[in-house]
């Protein structure tokens, strides 16, 4: 059926009901899919080259419009709370607060920084960013087919957009949910647009008037791509799931992280740099 399912990436707890989940969303056919997905380490890489790849925040981090002390203080805030937010020893209850304190304390020193609405497009373009391998045809297939492709991501949206522009990927099929930058009327950044969206709140609470999933209310088969345990969540305001198929990108502590990851995601891709699976999944069901 998907022989991208016997790569040496690929863990699944039950496979069984893994490949009933796949027949029966391909049965249903695919006017009734729809594909929900993360952005940062899910359809853009985690590492290159034996180096990480950064994240959106990380392209304004680290980029030439951000002042060394700026650069500093980001960094600092990254090492406090990475480590936390990966934890699998804490609960999400007690993550919650304290990624609230890292967005907000990271878009606060953004927007101190004077950056440049002009700038953005230079800033990624001069970025290490790479979109995982084999996006072209993820991206190609849902368009040919004119699957939606939500992206919900706790990055900054105007970065991943300029993204996906670059790759010349950026589809009418693609909707993204994100943190927006908000610029003056000579385009410097003054704050970051509400409401505020972290690793752990990625459901319907932010979701709170955009009529999305409601208009998607037949698309009752759902692909969902994700990288980290808050990425769960978000398909809980599509008012009818029929078919659900959760694929977990397992990046980092690969160890220590696995157990959750199977008992949470239905595939589970251990340090697996490309979309293989997902697009051997789709080329079968399509
Ligand atoms: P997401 O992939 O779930 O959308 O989350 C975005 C990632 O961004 C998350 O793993 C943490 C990371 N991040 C940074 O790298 N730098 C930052 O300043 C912040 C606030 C988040
Ligand atoms: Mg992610």
């Amino acid at each position: 059926m998907v022989p991208e399912l016997e790569k040496a990436t690929v863990r699944i707890r039950q496979l069984e009901r893994v490949m009933g989940i796949i027949r029966s969303i391909k049965a249903q056919g695919r006017n009734k899919l729809q594909v929900i997905s993360d952005f940062d380490m899910t359809l853009s890489r985690f590492g290159c080259n034996g180096r990480r790849c950064p994240t959106s925040h990380n392209i304004l981090d680290n980029s030439r419009v951000i002042s060394e002390d700026g650069k500093k203080k980001l960094k600092d805030l990254l090492h406090y709370y990475y480590p936390i937010e990966i934890d699998p020893n804490r609960t999400l209850e007690e993550k919650r607060p304290l990624m609230v304190e890292w967005w907000t304390r990271a878009h606060e020193l953004l927007s101190q920084q004077k950056i440049q609405k002009g700038d953005i497009a230079q800033i990624v373009r001069e970025s290490d960013v790479m979109l995982r391998d084999g996006f072209h045809e993820l991206f190609d297939q849902l368009h040919k087919y004119n699957i939606p492709l939500f992206i919900f991501s706790a990055g900054v949206g105007d970065i991943l957009e300029e993204i996906i522009r670059q790759a010349n990927v950026f589809y009418s099929n693609v909707n993204v949910v994100s943190n927006y930058m908000d610029f003056d009327d000579n385009g410097v950044l003054t704050h970051f647009k509400g409401p505020l969206i972290h690793t752990y709140n990625k459901n319907n609470s932010v979701l709170q008037g955009t009529e999305y999933f409601q208009q998607l209310s037949t698309r009752t088969s759902i692909i969902l791509l994700g990288d980290s345990m808050g990425d769960l969540t978000m398909a809980d305001g599509v008012p009818s799931v029929e078919n659900i198929l959760k694929i977990g990108f397992l990046n980092d502590k690969v160890e220590e992280q696995r157990g959750k990851y199977l008992d949470a995601y239905d595939i589970v891709l251990e340090s697996d740099e490309t979309l293989d699976v997902v697009n051997g999944i789709l080329r079968y069901i399509l």
